[in-house]
């Protein structure tokens, strides 16, 4: 949800899930680029405090990494801070001079605030002038499907965003949620009766059942390929 600010006509808010994602057109380090431009696939809109930052610097590398692996999910990445567009050229090259990797993704220059107000990344008790380390999954639809909000001084868990991505892949495919610590191959959770008559019927429907409201199932087709080689790199896989 978001409101107009009379004094300087930016949009500010905070997104709420299952709702419209805030439109936006921005200045990136690969040219101008609007929300609706990712129309049709996944996007991962992410913010980091500032550039030629120690934590942010791992996180770039990261996020560099599993892009090929979010790639082959049919999702986007799209990187912000409030720093310009030149920070961020001279940043993103001094990591591929310093460390040999190229950072594939275009990055938000939101120098006037305008994203990171729509979007509630900046939070004043952590900093008036940095945002603060956000991930909002956006879906094909441009529909806000889920928040990260982390503090500046915490980089984020790529396995998560993945593990993320892959459940809410998993629950539009086959209209299932995903119980926690849920990785790709596990079981998935029935969504819960919404009748006494389906609560009678759910336990005799064959599901592992713990009580009529607790069902699992394991699906027929439950790993992608793609997930398949991120399961094999995570520690529980080795
Ligand atoms: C960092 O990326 O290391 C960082 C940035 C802002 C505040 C604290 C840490």
């Amino acid at each position: 949800m978001t409101a107009l600010l009379a004094e300087t006509g930016v949009r500010t808010g905070l997104p709420r899930l299952n709702e419209p994602a805030p439109p936006f057109e921005a200045v990136t380090t690969h040219g101008p680029v609007r929300l609706s431009d990712y129309t049709g696939s996944w996007l991962i809109l992410f913010s980091h405090p500032a550039d030629f930052t120690p934590v942010c610097t791992t996180e770039f590398l990261a996020f560099a990494e599993i892009a090929p692996q979010l790639r082959a999910r049919g999702v986007e990445l799209l990187g912000l801070s409030i720093d310009s567009v030149y920070s961020h050229i001279a940043w993103t090259r001094n990591i591929k001079e310093r460390t040999g990797v190229e950072i594939p993704f275009p990055v938000i220059a939101d120098l006037n605030k305008e994203v990171a107000s729509a979007y509630g990344m900046v939070m004043p008790g952590e900093s008036k002038t940095e945002t603060s380390r956000c991930v909002f999954v956006i879906d094909p639809n441009s529909i806000v499907r889920a928040m990260i909000y982390y503090p500046l001084t915490t980089g984020r868990n790529m396995h998560e965003i993945l593990r993320l991505i892959d459940a809410l892949q998993t629950t539009d495919a086959n209209k299932v949620a995903t119980p926690a610590n849920w990785t790709p191959g596990d079981a998935v959770v029935i969504p819960a009766p919404m009748t006494s008559e389906a609560a009678d019927q759910r336990v005799t429907q064959g599901y592992d059942c713990v009580d009529w409201y607790l069902c699992r199932k394991t699906l027929e087709t439950p790993v992608t390929p793609a997930s398949q080689q991120w399961a094999a790199s995570t520690p529980a896989a080795s």
